[in-house]
């Protein structure tokens, strides 16, 4: 049988000859990797550990939070403050950023995460997933919020881990996108996806069709035309899917292509998208635009915003290049 490459292996490969490589990343990957598994098995487990069903509580965007939520937010925070290569971290189920305790000591990287991706999903036993975007701090801070409030393109590292009838792991650190299986039998990621790349045309796309009346012309624009099909100006007929998970829609666009819209949402100024800039759009951006495709708010590259608030919204489009860009200028047009 041939070797199998674990996410380890890979990982210190990748990282060997990079001139500042001094293998904390390596260590910090496979802290958040340990704390996947964890998940990975809560999720599996389900009822039968008790975790299902809510929490009676809130997140700080007013979501009504899972027991999942808050358990898989432990887990990642219990993995990864003791390590010695955080400075922070940011969490979307915890209102300010997240300190390392005093008895620890602070490291050069920050860790950003959506524990429980989709978590509505996990009663109805449908896919969920977790998100992490890794940044680095600047030297020898006690990190504040602004410290977090870096653009999209700063990140050194971004992935993750979708729990559906395998648990695969994606991951990129600006060479390219790679996918990992998680072998249950011997515990380790094993490198089953090497150099994702997302076909240019697609005929798939995914939207919330409940909120089309809340979307701007442009988005209407686009949709229209697709339903039209083979009769409309695209001439062909087009599919569509909604899986109400992000990290799922990411995973299927980066392996049969296709689009994916949050669009802006004329119903409230406050929340002028759904998906969450520093958890959500811009760890699945770097992903994106590292396997080909691209990823935009309709206006503007995701990975150029200077955001403003570490729970801050964005309008999401990404996927299959040629759609996102045929989007984007319908917005310019508009
Ligand atoms: O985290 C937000 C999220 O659950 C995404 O994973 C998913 O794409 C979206 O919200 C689903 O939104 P809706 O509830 O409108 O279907
Ligand atoms: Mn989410």
């Amino acid at each position: 049988m041939a070797n199998k490459v674990t996410l380890t292996q890979f990982i210190i490969e990748q990282q060997r000859g990079l001139p500042d490589a001094s293998g904390t990343f390596s260590l910090l990957l496979n802290n958040i990797v340990t704390a996947c598994k964890k998940i990975s098995h809560l999720v599996n487990r389900g009822n039968l550990v008790g975790v299902l069903g809510s929490a009676g509580s809130e997140n700080v965007q007013g979501e009504v939070q899972k027991k999942l939520d808050i358990i898989t937010n432990d887990i990642m925070v219990d993995a990864l403050n003791w390590t010695g290569h955080l400075a922070g971290m940011a969490s979307e189920e915890v209102d300010d950023i997240i300190t390392i305790p005093e008895q620890y000591p602070k490291g050069k990287y920050l860790a950003l995460f959506d524990p429980l991706d989709g978590s509505s999903n996990i009663d109805v036993n449908l896919a969920v997933g977790t998100i992490f975007s890794i940044l680095r701090c600047r030297e020898g801070v006690d990190p504040a919020p602004e410290d977090f409030l870096r653009k999209g393109v700063e990140q050194v590292c971004a992935g993750f881990v979708l729990y559906g009838p395998s648990t695969m792991m994606v991951l990129t650190t600006g060479h390219g996108v790679n996918g990992f299986t998680l072998d249950q039998d011997i515990g380790e990621f094993i490198l089953t996806h090497p150099n994702m790349k997302i076909p240019e045309e697609t005929s798939e796309f995914a939207i919330n069709m409940s909120n089309q009346r809340f979307w701007e012309p442009p988005v209407q624009r686009y949709i229209d035309e697709c339903l039209q099909g083979t009769e409309g100006p695209r001439e062909k007929n087009f599919n569509m899917r909604w899986i109400a998970s992000l990290v799922a829609e990411v995973y299927r666009i980066l392996t049969r292509g296709g689009v994916f819209l949050y669009p802006l949402d004329l119903r409230d100024p406050a929340k002028p998208g759904k998906l969450r800039i520093m958890y959500e759009a811009n760890p699945m951006a770097f992903i994106i635009e590292q396997a080909g495709g691209a990823c935009s708010t309709g206006r503007e590259r995701v990975l150029d915003i200077k955001p403003t608030g570490i729970h801050q919204r964005v309008p999401l489009v990404l996927g299959s290049k040629n759609e996102v860009e045929r989007i984007v200028a319908y917005h310019l047009e508009g």
